[in-house]
This record gives structure tokens, sequence and C-alpha cells, in this order.
């Protein structure tokens, strides 16, 4: 996140994550859907038990994830204001994981990781230099975090939650 604008030895500006990310997005515009399509195709194969946790047109939840990847990737690393805004919709989104029992686990958010990393590999492919996937490991593992950290929150007493079948 933090980049002391020049580093000895490189001789020339390094990029943000923001700068990288947004780049990562542009590359993305045009197969968002597509990639969103495969990435729940890989995670239901990789992890079965997860279908039934999501709505069953799957298409809506595509979207959801899409927009929701513009968004993060867009205030990431985006300054304080920006980064306040991220925490905000990431506690939203942490807590909104809670909504079934057990909610997401560290296990699973690994699971997300690989599957959404390898989509990515695969339709962006040379394009992403090593700065690019260190930007998104960056990304992802601070997401991931403050969504857990929230999910903590939220007392096990609550009502509101799905109990998972398997
Ligand atoms: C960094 C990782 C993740 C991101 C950015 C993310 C993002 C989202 C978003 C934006 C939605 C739709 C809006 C919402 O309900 O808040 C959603 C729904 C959902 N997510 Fe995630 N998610 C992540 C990880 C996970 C993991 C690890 C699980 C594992 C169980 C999971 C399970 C679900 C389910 C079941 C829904 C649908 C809930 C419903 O419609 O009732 N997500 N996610």
């Amino acid at each position: 996140m933090e980049h002391d604008g020049t580093r000895p030895g490189y001789g020339s500006v390094v990029p943000t994550d923001h700068e990288l990310l947004t780049q990562v997005l542009e590359w993305l515009a045009p197969a968002g859907p597509q990639a969103m399509h495969l990435f729940y195709g890989r995670l239901f194969e990789a992890a079965p038990e997860l279908r039934d946790l999501f709505p069953e047109r799957i298409e809506m939840q595509e979207e959801r994830l899409l927009s929701a990847i513009v968004h993060l990737f867009t205030l990431f690393d985006a300054g304080d204001d920006a980064m306040e805004q991220l925490n905000n919709e990431l506690a939203r989104f942490g807590r909104s994981h809670t909504r079934f029992d057990p909610p997401a686990t560290l296990k699973e958010y690994a699971a997300v990781k690989t599957v959404l990393f390898g989509v990515l590999t695969e339709m962006l492919g040379d394009k992403l230099t090593p700065q690019h996937s260190a930007a998104l490991v960056r990304c992802y593992e601070y997401v991931a975090g403050r969504m857990l950290a929230a999910q903590a929150t939220v007392k096990l007493t609550d009502r509101d939650r799905r109990r998972r079948t398997v």
C-alpha cells in the first residue's frame, strides 16, 4: 500500500496498488461477466457444499460480485477517504457473511482466493506482472481480513441466520 515513490535501484516511480488495480480493472472490463461465471462454476466444483448457500439464480450473484470487485479495487489504496469508505463497506460485507451459520470460514476465504486468482490469471494471462499480482494479493488479504474481523463482531445469538445443511 504505502510506497516511497522512487526506490534506489529501480530508477523509476513505483506504481501504487491503486494504479495497478485500476489497470487490472481496465483489462478485466470486457470479460468481467465471463470471469464471474467461470469463478462460480469453479468454486462450486471445488466446494460443492457451498452451492446451496447462494441464490438459485447465480447470474444475480455474478453481477453483485463483479460490482463489488470493481468498487473494492477502486477504493483500495486510493487515499484516506476512500479507505474509510472501503472499511465501512467491508464491515457491511463481513456482517452479511454471517447470514448463514456457521459463517464464512478462513478456509473458505482461502478457497475463494485460489479460485478467483486462478480465473484472473487465466483471463489476463501475461498482462499480469509480479507487481500486479502482489497488489491483488495485498488487496484480497486486506478485504478478507476486514470481512472476517467484522464477522467476528456479530453475536452468535443473532436470529436471522440460515443453518447450513451440509
Ligand atoms: C473476499 C472475499 C469475498 C467477497 C469480496 C465477497 C463478496 C460478496 C458479495 C458482494 C455478495 C453479495 C452481497 C452481499 O450479500 O453482501 C456476497 C454474497 C455471498 N457470499 Fe461472499 N464474498 C467473499 C467471500 C465469501 C466466502 C469465503 C463465502 C463462503 C461461504 C461467501 C459466501 C457468500 C454467500 C453464500 C453469499 C450469498 C448470500 C445470500 O444471498 O444470502 N463469500 N459475497
